[in-house]
């Protein structure tokens, strides 16, 4: 069971499992030979469709169906893009802080993730241009920074762009929580900004849906499909048909966006009632920033607060919060929490913080 405030958790309880369960039902009942034989490595053609004209729509991403490719999560897309387009001892910028998964990703590849710091405009593009130069890839979460919760600028966003395309570095643009904005209409993908074809686009159902489906997509440029094709096909074929095949069913049949449409307003609410009990429990111990996205955030800590031994005494309370630290590879280290509020109750979120209220005044006390 996940604990408050593991990050990344959904609401699962509000997930409409009948309806996915029927669809999914159906397909398991009497599967269609197609549905039983090996499929395209891209991806099932309705899936990839259904795709297409949500994330021109949604996201502003520039695609036909046959430039994106069905993945089992982000973190299989992170892995065949730094495979496919790394060479070993390649330098690649990755953000500060930022997502394990794609530092291993970068690292398993045989190059060297060179981390630059994130600012309130997002990742430093000048920093990242003065310390590695020559780097050939950028990892980057824009929409909402992980795990700062920043939305970088466009002003930043064009930068960036510029610099890709004179440099030919690629750009793996990780749109992992887009979907959840409470405040305004997200920015536009970097994709659609893209002229050059130098970005790889990424997003995952694992915060819309539930992890273990593990389902996520890719779009590349119209030059990159081929090998990007093969890479998937030597990794694994192609990802499960039947799940593949209830997934295009549920969105085009809107249940995905009543869905999410239903989650931003729950997680909306959520992020209200941590705000509430964060001003209530904690007053003055952390800064809270308010959460305008996602499904996180961050409490900032005085700066000498040791964030990861405030995290060992929250776990030994039942609660999982992981320290900010961890997120750095280096440089910068600002001491803070990171707190999940989507996957909890209201009554879990003010027990929770409730609790670590408890480990700090012990941590102050000691
Ligand atoms: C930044 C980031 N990218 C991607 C993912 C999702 O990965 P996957 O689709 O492999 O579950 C997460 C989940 O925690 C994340 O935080």
């Amino acid at each position: 069971v996940p604990l408050p405030f593991q990050v990344g958790v959904p609401a699962l309880e509000a997930f409409p499992f009948e309806i996915w369960n029927r669809i999914l039902h159906r397909y398991l009942k009497k599967p269609s030979r197609e549905l039983l034989f090996y499929g395209d490595p891209g991806g099932y053609m309705p899936l990839r469709r259904a795709l297409a004209s949500y994330l021109t729509v949604a996201r502003a991403v520039r695609c036909t169906p046959e430039q994106i490719i069905v993945v089992s999560g982000a973190q299989q897309a992170l892995d065949i893009a730094a495979r496919l387009l790394l060479d070993p001892g390649d330098q690649a910028w990755i953000e500060e802080p930022g997502y394990a998964g794609a530092y291993w990703a970068i690292v398993a590849a045989g190059a060297r993730p060179v981390p630059i710091n994130v600012d309130q405009d997002g990742l430093n593009v000048q920093q990242g241009i003065a310390r590695s130069p020559r780097a050939r890839m950028i990892y980057i979460t824009p929409s909402h920074q992980f795990p700062l919760g920043t939305t970088m600028t466009l002003t930043r966003r064009l930068e960036l762009l510029r610099w890709a395309h004179k440099s030919g570095a690629w750009v793996l643009e990780d749109d992992y929580d887009n979907e959840f904005h409470y405040a305004s209409h997200p920015i536009a993908s970097l994709q659609g900004l893209d002229q050059s074809g130098n970005v790889i686009y990424l997003g995952t159902f694992s915060k819309i849906m539930f992890a273990s489906l593990r389902l996520g997509y890719m779009v590349v440029a119209p030059d990159l499909v081929d090998g990007f094709l093969r890479a998937k096909a030597v990794t694994d074929r192609h990802c499960h048909t039947i799940e593949q095949a209830a997934l295009a069913e549920f969105i085009i049949e809107g249940h995905l966006g009543r869905h999410i449409r239903r989650m931003r307003t729950l997680y909306l609410h959520r992020s209200q009632v941590l705000i509430n009990a964060v001003e209530k429990y904690l007053g003055g111990r952390v800064e809270l920033l308010r959460p305008d996205a996602g499904m996180h955030t961050v409490a900032w800590l005085p700066l000498e607060t040791d964030d990861r031994k405030i995290s060992q005494l929250a776990a030994a309370d039942g609660l999982q919060i992981l320290p900010l630290t961890s997120f750095y590879q280096k440089t910068q280290q600002r001491s803070g929490l990171i707190l999940g509020f989507a996957g909890y109750g209201d009554h879990e979120i003010r027990e929770g913080i409730q609790k670590l209220a408890r480990v700090l005044a012990k941590v102050k006390t000691q």
